[in-house]
């Protein structure tokens, strides 16, 4: 599988759960907000409701983004969609609801290039989030321009069996990198390392193996040109306007 088409010559620049220094993480401001500010793409995290939803939301709970408490996973789409998921990054943002990815596909996807889906999984055994978002994916005809990426292999490893042509990143960081060995026998388009551990030494090694390499989170002008230097496919960043800034101007 070529990645080819998403990556035409220039470092990407994604939006980090959309422009999420300037409007509400993972909501449909954010990811507009991304698009005006000149980014090429999104990244977004997904989980599944209660009732098998596929909702845009970063953490486990909604405590910490909207004005709810609770698991995502034992809340149907219904009460997810009574929380104001604006109003505690600012009130201007009152109102401001929890997108499904179908919804995030519909407004925003025509403006982006690519859309990196995070699937946050933390179990062995899946509730099904790998099915649900290979088939909101084809309904809509997305894998010429999404990448799947996780921090769980399984969950990679299970979304390749279901959906082979869609291309898959995986997730890891200095702190945290979960059953590499997994990885290593699993064929993978991209590497979404932290941007800490990209060096000279790393991007060699990133090309010999074929990967791309998508890196998180980069909002500091200097190493984002830094990054560029070394070759990196894409940053990742809650700042589009900076890095198309840094990177462009
Ligand atoms: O995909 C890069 C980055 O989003 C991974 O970490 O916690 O922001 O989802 P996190
Ligand atoms: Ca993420």
């Amino acid at each position: 599988m070529s990645l080819d088409q998403l990556y035409p010559g220039e470092t990407r620049i994604l939006g980090h759960r959309g422009a999420s220094a300037y409007a509400p993480m993972n909501t449909l401001p954010a990811f507009e907000l991304a698009a005006d500010q000149g980014a090429d793409g999104i990244e977004l995290d997904v989980h599944l409701s209660k009732d098998g939803a596929l909702i845009v939301l970063h953490d486990f709970t909604v405590d910490h983004t909207t004005n709810g408490i609770g698991l995502v996973r034992e809340m149907t789409l219904a009460e997810l969609k009574t929380l104001d998921a604006g109003i505690k990054f600012k009130p201007t943002f009152a109102g401001t609801r929890i997108p499904t990815l179908d919804e995030v596909f519909e407004h925003v996807g025509h403006r982006f290039s690519i859309i990196n889906v995070e699937i946050k999984s933390e179990t062995e055994n899946t509730d099904g989030v790998e099915q649900i978002t290979a088939d909101t994916i084809r309904r809509h005809n997305m894998a010429g321009k999404v990448i799947v990426s996780s921090f769980n292999p399984l969950a990679l490893r299970r979304f390749r069996q279901i959906a082979p042509e869609v291309p898959i990143g995986y997730l890891y960081a200095p702190d945290y990198t979960f059953l590499p060995e997994i990885m290593d026998a699993l064929p993978h388009e991209a590497r979404h390392p932290h941007y800490s551990q990209i060096d000279a030494a790393y991007m060699t090694a990133a090309r010999a193996a074929g990967w791309r390499v998508n890196t998180w989170t980069v909002n500091d002008p200097l190493r984002a040109r830094e990054l560029k230097a070394l070759g990196v496919d894409a940053v990742i960043t809650d700042k589009p306007d900076l890095m198309v800034e840094a990177l462009r101007g």
